[in-house]
């Protein structure tokens, strides 16, 4: 099948062609980051206007790009939420007047899931189940057992902010832009992880659960009302990520022994810091660990248009209503 992915939950707009689930032909984003910028966060009407400009142009060369013409399209997937409302509608719309003008089906699929599928969209050929799933993005901190794509059971989730805020909300007190994990991780390089002892936040309801917002407010305290030099803020930056990585390792490791997981995949932006990666391997010597391959952690069409297919092809061919509607929020279970 070939697959149009079209993506528009926050602030990035993408679209995508994927043949047969994996073989990614395009796959074109447009950010609006830079607007966002100076708001420390994204400002959702701002966000919205872009996509409505860009939608279509990005659509265009997405399809352009891979040479496929409106009659190749064998399906057309949209993420459906979670997100912004009016960037979700701006998706959603576009995807479903293609759906109408080149009479071909139409699928809406979970944003999050669409994370976690793009690590298996690297070179696999037998996904080994039951796996743990780790989602780490700017709005989602998920640990999960996956027993199939589509069928999860969940383990552990964030009480407050996600991983990728926290390092947004990190990265701006120490006066980086945003997003701030990429500056985070950059700088953490040159500092000292045990400068500062903060702790991981602990739930006490459900030990797999996660807090960041008490190991922010430990960053905040630490350099209220001091002019850091460059030294001291690599100090800060690796001590938080340092502490944020650990526990999500330490929890992914605890969760992974109790079924016991044949496999990690990870996804979402944070993804990206190679710290990360690093922990995660030296904690797994011997679980084989995916990655979302190059592009595909931070937002992006292309796990959409790969989902999209493996949800129509599990559903006997069988695609959403033009009724479809977005959904702001989505509990991960069960997933609709
Ligand atoms: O998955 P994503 O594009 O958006 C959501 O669906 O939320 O993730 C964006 C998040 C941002 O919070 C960004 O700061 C974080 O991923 N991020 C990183 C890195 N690159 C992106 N966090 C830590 N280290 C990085 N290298
Ligand atoms: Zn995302």
């Amino acid at each position: 099948m070939i697959v149009l992915g079209i993506e528009s939950t926050c602030d990035e707009t993408g679209a995508s062609i994927v043949k047969d689930g994996r073989l990614i032909l395009s796959n074109v984003l447009a950010s609006s980051a830079d607007i966002h910028e100076r708001y420390g966060g994204v400002f959702p009407e701002l966000a919205c206007r872009r996509h409505i400009d860009v939608i279509l142009p990005v659509i265009d060369e997405a399809m352009q790009k891979a040479g496929a013409a409106p009659h190749e399209i064998d399906l057309i997937a949209v993420a459906k939420g979670p997100g912004l409302v009016g960037a979700l509608l701006i998706g959603m719309n576009a995807a479903k007047g293609l759906s109408i003008a080149w009479e071909k089906p139409l699928i809406g699929v979970n944003h999050v899931e669409g994370h976690l599928y793009a690590s298996m969209m690297g070179e696999i050929n037998d996904i080994p189940l039951p796996a743990l799933g780790v989602v780490l993005s700017g709005g989602h901190t998920l640990l999960l057992k996956i027993l199939d794509i589509g069928s999860y059971e969940p383990i552990g989730a964030t009480v407050d902010d996600a991983a990728g805020e926290a390092f947004d909300k990190v990265a701006s007190l120490l006066g980086l832009p945003y997003p701030g994990g990429p500056h985070i991780e950059r700088i953490a390089k040159a500092g000292n992880p045990k400068a500062h002892p903060f702790s991981a936040g602990k739930v006490k309801k459900n030990p797999f659960d996660f807090s960041f917002s008490g190991l922010k407010t430990a960053v905040l305290y630490a350099i209220k009302g001091q002019t850091l030099n460059d030294s001291q803020k690599a100090d800060v930056a690796a001590s938080f990520q340092e502490t944020a990585f650990n526990d999500i390792v330490r929890k992914a490791h605890l969760a992974a022994q109790t079924f016991p997981a044949q496999a990690i995949f990870l996804g979402g932006g944070v993804c990206n810091n190679q710290r990360l990666r690093e922990i995660f391997r030296g904690k797994f010597p011997n679980l084989p660990i995916y990655w979302p391959p190059l592009n595909l952690s931070l937002d992006n069409a292309a796990m959409i248009a790969g989902l999209g297919e493996k949800k129509f092809l599990a559903r006997g061919g069988i695609g959403d209503s033009l009724d479809l509607e977005v959904q702001t929020r989505i509990p991960f279970l069960p997933l609709a």
